[in-house]
């Protein structure tokens, strides 16, 4: 892996830390920005030059957070849990989408552990609370000849935010505002990863969700709900059963046929809101 010093431009300045104590293999090597682009995009840069599997990247804030579809990720100073891990999964590519899922379930594990509140999961990667979003996950993947070279987890978890811009005043929330309490970060960072480990295993044996699937299935919010499927080829309304061993969601849409919707360019929202 590079030289830290390497790392840093005017105004990003990292340090790798070897964490003395990490949950388990995911973080044992673990890089901190107090600013960067995005934790995503250097993950990937260093995935690149070769860093390890399980390598975490951890910034208090970025300029450019990436969201899913092409979205942006709001990333304020200090506020959140802004971190992305690099795996290199032995594993076909058409599969790595599970993993989304499995970090979904790691959070809402995490959360509960830590900040002591239950959270809902909207397929496939928003964890929620009272309706809200607290955090948002993407997965990058980077193949070679159809072998995935790696993957790229990134999550943002809304953590000390007091209020949020008025354009996400209606969907967001952070676990202070929910508990009126700051909670722990790096406690809660490790306790994720410690949650995500086992269900990582489980997706190396199998390649698929069968052992998670009924845990993530009681967590989905948008189970035995109306949900708009917006696809770029046209939205559509349908009621949503739970998801496959694959991950997609199966949607029973109006003629009464069952629908997998993958994820990837397609998302879904509540016929009457957000969720
Ligand atoms: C979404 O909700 O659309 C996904 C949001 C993912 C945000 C996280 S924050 C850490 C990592 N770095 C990024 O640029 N994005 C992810």
């Amino acid at each position: 892996m590079r030289n830290p010093e390497d790392l840093k431009t005017e105004r990003e300045t990292a340090r790798i830390v070897s964490d003395a104590h990490p949950a388990g293999w995911i973080g044992a090597e673990t890089v901190r920005f107090d600013e960067t682009d995005s934790t995503n995009l250097q993950a990937k840069r260093l995935a690149e030059e070769g860093a390890s599997d399980g390598t975490l990247v951890v910034a208090e804030c970025q300029t450019a957070g990436r969201g899913r579809l092409g979205r942006s990720f709001s990333s304020p100073q200090g506020e959140g849990i802004f971190m992305s891990v690099i795996l290199r999964p032995e594993a076909p590519a058409d599969q790595v989408s599970c993993l989304t899922l499995l970090a979904a379930l790691a959070v809402q594990q995490g959360i509960g552990e830590i900040a002591g509140i239950g959270c809902g999961i909207k397929w496939p990667n928003d964890i929620i609370i009272h309706g809200k979003k607290v955090c948002g996950i993407l997965t990058e993947m980077s193949m070679e000849e159809r072998r995935v070279r790696h993957v790229v987890i990134g999550i943002g978890i809304n953590c000390g935010n007091r209020d949020f811009p008025e354009e996400l005043k209606e969907v967001a929330t952070s676990l202070f505002l929910e508990t009126g309490r700051q909670i722990r970060k790096d406690a809660l960072i490790r306790s994720v990863w410690s949650a995500f480990e086992p269900l990582y295993e489980s997706f190396l044996r199998y390649h698929d969700l069968r052992e998670v699937r009924e845990a993530y299935n009681q967590l989905l919010i948008n189970r035995e709900r109306e949900v708009e499927v917006l696809d770029p080829d046209g939205a559509w309304k349908g009621s949503a059963l739970g998801i496959n061993e694959k991950g997609a969601l199966l949607v029973k849409n109006k003629a009464g046929e069952l629908i997998e919707i993958s994820t990837g360019e397609v998302s879904v929202r509540g016929v009457y809101g957000y969720v």
